[in-house]
């Protein structure tokens, strides 16, 4: 009998997810093994709900958006008893491996289902924020930047028109890589990312300026920039399962916007993105990046690696420790704020 490998795919949905999961299934089936897919994330481990996985049936997801497991942003650690669960469905499926794939949320579930149950798990990174540490990129971020860098050039063509100051909200959570790429590749005149506080003087005179150039200007914001002006209730931030603020609802675009417009007096407007960046085919470097990381997952089964996770470092696919990947995120750092310095 062939041993068996369980996928699941956790966290927030990216464009990848499905090549990544063809990528190990081919790789798997090619070592000797059979998979089973376990339904949205980690609440499938813990219900035990699964969907066949082959290579037949994975082989023309490859260019799909989302993922063909579904997803859920379920922490076994919050509600006693779900570990518990999980090892009782991983033993109760037969399974020899886990293959977890997600961001640092998801990974670090899998990082202490090895470290306190030894179990047999490897993981994939996966993140529309480029936010996980020990791999170069992660897959989702590209084809979410791209989609961004479009709806930006969009903003563009309409704040020429009609003389206007436009900014573009952006997710990205506690990273600011999405905004720092989006404004960087749609020639923005100033992004403003979490890991910096708005430095709002510098800000309007940088905007005033490039508008007295060419009478309009682009802003990048992520969703979770700080404006001090903006006034918010901290306390009232409801949170997930992880513990992590759901930003959604806080409209910093829009903060952001009718703050320019009170300074400068010039007409602004602001629109959000949201989801639609986090859908969609996955453009053909997502698509590599997850095929590559995927059957790498698989070659890791093989080699009983467990505890590691499928990673790009420097052009070259190899494991390493998931404790390495998760647990402190990958921020955006100095030498990028140098960079900054030059563009914006
Ligand atoms: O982590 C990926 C991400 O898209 C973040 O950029 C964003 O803050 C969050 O997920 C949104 O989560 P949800 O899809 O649960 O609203």
């Amino acid at each position: 009998m062939k041993k068996k490998i369980g996928i699941l795919t956790g966290g927030g949905d990216c464009p990848g997810l499905n090549p990544a999961i063809r990528g190990c299934v081919y790789g798997a089936e090619k070592y000797g093994y059979e998979c089973v897919g376990i339904t949205d994330g980690w609440k499938g481990l813990v219900e035990g709900t699964t969907t066949p996985l082959s290579r037949e049936i994975t082989e023309y997801i490859i260019m799909k958006g989302g993922t063909m497991l579904g997803t859920s942003r379920t922490n076994p650690y919050k509600v006693e008893g779900n570990v518990d669960k999980c090892l009782a469905t991983f033993k109760k499926l037969g399974l020899h491996a886990l293959v977890a794939m997600g961001g640092d949320d998801t990974l670090g579930v899998a990082t202490k289902l090895y470290r306190d149950h030894k179990l047999n798990v490897i993981g994939v990174p996966k993140t529309m924020d480029n936010d996980l540490n020990v791999t170069d990129f992660t897959f989702g971020f590209d084809t979410s930047v791209t989609k961004a860098m479009e709806a930006a050039q969009a903003l563009l063509d309409t704040g020429a028109s009609h003389h206007r100051v436009m900014v573009l909200e952006v997710m990205g959570r506690h990273a600011g890589w999405v905004a720092l790429y989006t404004g960087i590749a749609a020639a923005a005149d100033y992004v403003c990312i979490p890991e910096r506080q708005i430095n709002t003087e510098e800000m309007i005179k940088k905007i005033k300026d490039a508008y007295a150039r060419k009478k309009y200007a682009l802003v990048v914001t992520s969703e979770a920039s700080e404006l001090p002006a903006a006034g918010e209730d901290k306390s009232k931030h409801a949170v997930d399962q992880f513990g992590h603020r759901i930003l959604k609802d806080r409209g910093m675009g829009e903060h952001i916007a009718s703050f320019i417009e009170k300074q400068t007096g010039i007409e602004t407007r602001s629109a959000v993105i949201g989801h639609m960046q986090r859908g969609g085919a996955p453009t053909l470097f997502d698509r590599m990046l997850a095929t590559r990381v995927g059957l790498k997952a698989a070659e890791l089964v093989r080699d009983g690696q467990w505890g590691q996770m499928s990673a790009l470092v420097g052009n070259k696919y190899v494991g390493v420790p998931l404790e390495n990947a998760t647990g402190e995120l990958k921020t955006v750092n100095k030498e990028w704020f140098d960079l900054m310095e030059v563009l914006f």
